[in-house]
């Protein structure tokens, strides 16, 4: 894999539109990948024998359909779900993702009438498991729980639809929902789903970060705001409520006023008396929704009518709001969510991720319920109260699919294995990871600890823009690789392409692209159709850029191999380093910035970031700190630079660009690598900052 990496590093500048390339990075976290490849690990027979796909030769049986026919793979699928009126048979997929021959546009099942949230919820009472658990609640507290029936969901889901109708809210109007993990945050989605409005979960982070969601505000206009007065992180209380009012102050000096904020009465946290309140626009959820009845029309909305918006980094500029539309994601997110995980009715489904993130959305909320599964839905941390709380959790419910990002498994393995052997865990059948490549051997603690060598992984690699899961075994088909997310999913066309935008066959390392559309695919950045082409198509005209690096072995596996453009993943969030950059820079004292991504033991990717004051100004631990806070405030907590490194001055070409290339390296303590420094317009700049190193 050296000889990979060093292919890879060769690589020199994109073509217009892709930003920086960072080189990729074949070695995850400090380990080579290289002794990975040829290590198999089979699922059980038993497993096999009872999975949906149980062999390699039917993954590619049903693989190789779905690329000949992708239109009669996915019409068969969704023919089991309710629509309304019927697609155009000649239109389920319409596309065009080649910038030199007109406008990308993508298009599935058009004509067709459908709507997520009846699918999701009314479907599966008419067809009798209206009183089947659709979703378990954990508070932040031990012994604090919640349970509702499909039945039950419906009746929360009407109410609050027909409180959004009744203040006005209708087809294609945006909501905000800032909610933690109660189970009033997919109700919400649900609600609004039902009514044809666009909902967009803003994620709820300890920290401030009312600037981020102000930002969202202004960009997409919500009808409505809905949030709750308080939630407790932990130990930790955050106060949503005021996160919000300085959000919508904010807002309205840009332009945009909003006269409605439905707030949840979070008892656990706060009561209402503590609560700030405006009366002339917040309303107590608890007063109204409950109000209303219990049953509401549904909103048949076209399939390519927009369900949500998803704001993500990207490598510049403002975050990007991700469209999603209704028909293709609803297939798309159910389909991926019962191969990948092997899904049985009898299974009690967890994933950890919170509902803003695109995690939260198709794999809490939407896939799982589209299948008829039972979800556990968990408010707190993983730690608190200690480090087995998700072993107690799994033992509680009998959890039997754990979905989970490798930063949690990486902190959990650090806090020692008797958190987890005291605890039971015979329910898990099926483990699955998401958000960053899994190094080896966090993926092995993960096999051998947590499913005692019987559960398979599913190591999903997908985006938000993708809507569901691109590459990822399925769990009784293949046999795994530690660190390899494997192979494509149905009618997914991965390639590998050099950086003249040639595809690469057989055993390669390049960047990785997909060739035609997927039912699941984001149909345009929200308000900026320009920036979803320049960012994602024009790079590699004909092919949808992921702006991940990629190796293929030669058994075909894929490893994804981290982003090759600004963007750094911490904790498997995506954090575009011009945002932090531009937040450290709006502190008064702070004249330039430069941030790049650094190896971190759990998080994956720290963020590091170079700092030049303004003239004069000393260097202090509470400047620092005050930088610190900066980024908290605007970005959030996820966003806060681990390291501020002084810099006198930043190493830049004479042409004024900063080379990232020599940042990273002293970031990463690689002096020797440091390269060719003499193109620098100062190189004396080098040493100055490798002096200050350790300032
Ligand atoms: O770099 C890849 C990484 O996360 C990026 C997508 O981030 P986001 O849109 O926030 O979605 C996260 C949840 C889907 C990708 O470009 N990534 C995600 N999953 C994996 C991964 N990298 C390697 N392996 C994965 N399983």
């Amino acid at each position: 894999s050296s000889d990979k990496l060093r292919h890879v590093e060769s690589m020199s500048q994109l073509p217009s539109g892709a930003g920086k390339i960072s080189g990729i990075n074949a070695v995850v976290l400090g380990e080579s990948l290289a002794a990975e490849e040829n290590d198999l690990i089979f699922p059980s027979p038993e497993f096999s024998a009872n999975a949906l796909v149980s062999s390699p030769k039917q993954y590619q049986e049903m693989y190789e359909r779905s690329i000949k026919d992708p239109s009669g793979f996915w019409s068969e699928i969704a023919e089991t779900f309710y629509w309304k009126e019927k697609w155009n048979p000649s239109e389920v997929c319409s596309e065009n993702l080649d910038v030199t021959k007109g406008p990308v546009q993508i298009s599935w099942f058009k004509g067709g009438k459908t709507n997520i949230c009846y699918n999701a919820v009314d479907r599966n009472i008419e067809s009798g498991n209206g009183d089947k658990i659709a979703m378990y609640w954990e508070g932040n507290e031990p012994g604090q729980d919640a349970k509702l029936t499909y039945s039950e969901l419906l009746e929360k889901v009407c109410q609050l639809s027909n409180y959004l109708k009744s203040v006005g809210v209708g087809k294609g109007d945006a909501v905000i929902i800032y909610l933690p993990m109660l189970l009033e945050l997919p109700i919400a989605m649900l609600a609004c789903a039902r009514i044809g409005a666009v909902h967009s979960v803003k994620v709820v982070f300890a920290g401030f970060s009312a600037d981020s969601l102000a930002q969202r505000i202004v960009d997409c206009k919500p009808k409505l705001v809905i949030t709750c007065n308080a939630v407790k992180r932990g130990a930790k209380p955050i106060l949503l409520k005021d996160i919000v009012d300085a959000a919508l102050v904010e807002s309205e000096k840009n332009g945009v006023s909003v006269g409605l904020c439905l707030t949840y009465e979070n008892q656990s946290a706060m009561k209402r008396e503590d609560t700030k309140w405006q009366a002339e626009r917040d309303v107590w959820w608890q007063d109204v929704v409950t109000k209303f009845s219990t049953k509401c029309d549904v909103e048949w909305v076209d399939a390519e009518d927009p369900l949500f918006l998803l704001y993500t980094s990207g490598s510049t500029g403002k975050p990007k709001g991700v469209l999603h539309t209704s028909g293709g994601y609803m297939l798309y997110t159910a389909t991926t969510f019962k191969y990948a995980f092997d899904y049985k009715p009898t299974d009690i489904y967890w994933c950890t991720a919170d509902c803003g993130w695109i995690t939260g959305h198709s794999y809490v909320t939407y896939g799982p319920l589209l299948n008829g599964a039972t979800v556990l839905i968990f408010e707190g941390t993983p730690n608190y109260p200690d480090s087995g709380r998700c072993w107690d959790i799994v033992d509680k419910y009998n959890v039997s699919i754990f979905y989970t990002a490798p930063t949690l498994v990486r902190s959990l393995m650090r806090d020692g294995t008797e958190y987890v052997t005291c605890y039971s865990r015979k329910s898990l059948r099926v483990l699955g990871s998401v958000g960053e490549p899994i190094n080896p051997s966090a993926w092995r603690w993960f096999y051998n600890i947590v499913g005692d060598s019987r559960c398979p992984i599913s190591d999903t690699w997908w985006q938000t823009e993708t809507g569901g899961f691109m590459i990822t075994p399925l769990p009784g088909a293949w046999p795994q690789k530690p660190g390899s997310a494997t192979f494509p999913f149905f009618g997914v066309q991965p390639v590998i392409v050099d950086e003249k935008g040639q595809e690469i066959e057989g055993e390669c390392s390049g960047y990785l692209c997909i060739k035609k559309s997927w039912p699941g695919a984001f149909r345009t950045l929200y308000g900026d159709h320009e920036r979803y082409e320049t960012t994602y198509f024009k790079p590699f005209a004909g092919y949808y850029f992921t702006g991940d690096g990629c190796s293929r072995d030669k058994d075909g596996y894929h490893w994804l191999t981290g982003r090759v453009d600004d963007v750094i993943n911490v904790s498997g969030h995506r954090i575009g380093t011009a945002e932090v950059e531009s937040a450290l820079v709006s502190h008064p004292q702070c004249a330039e910035a430069a941030v790049v991504g650094v190896e971190h033991e759990v998080k994956g990717q720290g963020i590091y970031a170079f700092v030049t004051l303004v003239d004069g100004v000393p260097y202090s631990a509470e400047l620092r700190k005050s930088l610190i806070m900066t980024v908290r405030n605007q970005i959030g907590a996820f966003a806060a630079p681990d390291k501020i490194h002084w810099a006198p001055g930043l190493p830049k070409t004479r042409s004024g660009k900063i080379m990232r290339r020599i940042l990273r390296k002293i970031a990463a303590r690689q002096l020797d690598e440091l390269g060719d420094t003499s193109t620098l317009a100062d190189p004396g700049v080098v040493e100055q900052l490798i002096a200050l190193s350790d300032c």
